[in-house]
């Protein structure tokens, strides 16, 4: 954040992706406080939701969230006036009522995630064969919303990982360039991001959410060492 806060100097506004970020801090500071705006997600399998879709931005600007305001609410200024384009994104009122209670859990929820973060690194460090998150980096609190390994094998483990009951996900199998939309828009026809390209074949999640037990990591653990013995 540093280095991007500097790149942009004093003219460059900065719109932070902290959607898989709620909680996680860098130096003592909460992502999505650094930028001039922090955008969050409150997609069902996020960190904290709200029983359903939903959104939040932040901002220290008060002219900015009187704009944005008004262009989740379709441009309105007055009930019955309307003086720009606007979306409708407003958040519902019963989804909204989920979100405050989740978040009264959310420092609760990372803790337990990055405990389980920690257990599988300790477990699966002598596998040489994958490459593990990083963990514990100088002044970044991370809250692990997913625990994605590296590998060459990667379709093989998860094959094998399936085989035990052991269900995994891949964060993307598709980079954006590759997806049909963007092909068919910039006529991209692969090799010109060659390194997400290849992450895409090579990142593996594997099972991450608070109620995990440790039993339940070590299983997963248990089952990865068996793979590459
Ligand atoms: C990093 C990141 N940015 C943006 C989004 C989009 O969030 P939403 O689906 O709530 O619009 C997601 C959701 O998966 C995400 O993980």
């Amino acid at each position: 954040m540093d280095e991007i806060a500097e790149a942009a100097g004093p003219n460059v506004k900065i719109i932070e992706d902290a959607c898989q970020a709620h909680g996680a801090s860098y130096k003592g500071e909460k992502c999505g406080a650094f930028g001039d705006v922090g955008c969050f997600s409150f997609y069902p399998t996020k960190n904290m939701t709200v029983g359903g879709d939903g959104g939040m931005i932040t901002t220290n600007d008060e002219r900015l969230a009187n704009e944005l305001r008004k262009l989740r609410d379709c441009g309105r200024v007055s009930r019955y006036e309307h003086d720009v384009f606007g979306f409708t994104s407003r958040l519902n009122t019963a989804n909204a009522a989920f979100g405050r209670v989740q978040l009264r859990h959310l420092d609760e929820w990372n803790e337990r995630r990055r405990s389980i973060a920690r257990r599988y690194a300790g477990n699966l460090k002598d596998v040489d064969s994958i490459v593990l998150p990083p963990m514990g980096m100088k002044d970044i609190e991370p809250v692990f919303h997913l625990f994605a390994i590296r590998c060459d094998d990667r379709d093989a483990l998860a094959r094998h990982l399936g085989e035990n009951g052991i269900d995994t996900a891949v964060h993307y199998p598709i980079p954006i360039h590759m997806q049909a939309a963007y092909r068919n828009a910039y006529e991209y026809k692969g090799g010109e991001f060659p390194i997400s390209e290849q992450l895409s074949k090579q990142m593996l999640s594997l099972p991450m959410f608070p109620e995990m037990t440790n039993e339940q990591v070590d299983r997963v653990c248990q089952a990865i060492n068996e793979h590459y013995a």
